[in-house]
């Protein structure tokens, strides 16, 4: 029988990318989200490309009560934690909103595990843990964490810190950390993507919602960095291979009898400026984009980009999209959403 894999924020963007692959690869999800920062399209999508209906049960993760209740009926293999507020300048306008939600969600996930003996747990992390780093802007999992710039940072970096202090007390449970970079892109069939919310923050929706004339002007944020073209570098990783990774790292803690607690970078391994994403957008989708470039973005780190090797010795993942994939299927999605909303 398919194993069941509790996915908190299943709804939301990598969530729903990962309930896609996680059934094409023989498990049963069981999705917790209240909508709260997803979008019920998503639910159709989810039902088109998977043809049957996905089960979610809407509920707050922070609840104790119903949270307690989803582990005891669907005693769960493992869990994947994506529920958590994500945007760094909210953050810094609203720190209680991100403690209160992103911490006090994961202790509940993590106390309802020890409670109902479940064992596997995946955690989404992001290379925000690195903060700007000293040396070598390739980060590997050894490279050491640096203070992050927004409470949101703060909330992954404390929450890598939870999870090493409650698997210190409890040496048998098997946990991967993700540190995500930069996602990317939408499924191929673009039936589910992002919905960011209000103005975006992120450089590819801002770059799609300019393309489709939602915003005026994408602005670069600032090209006097120490870098080849003056933007900064970032590692830029499909939303789809994110995705299966989870679906690895499941495998990983499933075939492993033994506690382990590891931090796998996941990304391309491939540094990537602003300008050659839009250089990229042009290219792969042929449409005029109004950009020019402005002041910097307080708070940015000038380069960063992941050593990938562990997740590709440990997990046996490895990147296979690239980033005009992404831009494709993240113009592709863009235009889905104009002619829906
Ligand atoms: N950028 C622009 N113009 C925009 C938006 C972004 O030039 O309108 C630039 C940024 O300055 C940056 C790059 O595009 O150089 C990427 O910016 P994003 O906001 O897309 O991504 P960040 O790397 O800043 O943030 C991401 C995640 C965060 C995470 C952070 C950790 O979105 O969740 O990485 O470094 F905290």
């Amino acid at each position: 029988m398919a194993k069941n894999i509790i996915v908190t924020g299943g709804a939301g963007y990598i969530g729903s990318h990962t309930v896609v692959s996680l059934i094409e690869n023989g498990f049963n999800p069981i999705i917790i989200d209240d909508f709260r920062n997803a979008n019920r399209i998503v639910v159709e999508g989810l039902k088109t490309i998977l043809n049957q209906d996905p089960l979610i049960l809407e509920g707050d993760v922070c609840d104790a009560v119903f949270l307690s209740s989803v582990f005891e009926k669907y005693e769960p293999e493992a869990v994947i934690h994506f529920a958590a507020y994500k945007a760094v300048g909210e953050s810094v306008a609203e720190p209680l909103k991100y403690y209160q939600n992103n911490i006090n969600g994961l202790m509940n996930v993590l106390n309802n595990m020890l409670k109902h003996n479940i064992k596997n747990f995946v955690f989404s992390s992001s290379c925000t843990v690195y903060g700007e780093p000293d040396g070598a802007k390739e980060v590997t999992e050894e490279t050491a964490k640096n203070l992050p710039s927004s409470p949101y940072g703060y909330t992954k970096w404390m929450g890598e810190q939870i999870i090493e202090d409650v698997f210190n007390a409890n040496p048998f449970l098997k946990i991967i950390n993700l540190r995500y970079f930069n996602p990317v892109g939408a499924h191929k069939s673009a039936l589910i993507g992002e919905f960011p919310i209000g103005k975006p923050n992120n450089l590819l929706p801002f770059v799609t919602q300019t393309a489709v004339g939602k915003q005026e002007m994408l602005t670069v944020f600032g090209n006097d960095y120490p870098t080849p073209d003056g933007t900064c570098i970032r590692d830029y990783i499909h939303v789809c291979d994110l995705a299966n990774a989870h679906v690895k790292a499941v495998d990983y803690l499933i075939s492993n009898q033994n506690g382990l607690l590891e931090n796998i970078n996941i990304g391309t391994g491939k540094g990537t400026s602003v300008k050659e994403i839009i250089q990229t957008f042009v290219k792969e989708t042929g449409v005029v984009l109004n950009w020019q470039y402005g002041p910097r973005r307080m708070g940015d780190v000038i380069e960063i980009y992941a050593n990938a090797k562990k997740a590709e010795q440990l997990l046996g993942w490895k990147a296979e999209l690239t980033i005009a994939d992404a831009v494709r299927d993240a113009w592709k999605w863009e235009l889905k959403l104009a002619n829906q909303i």
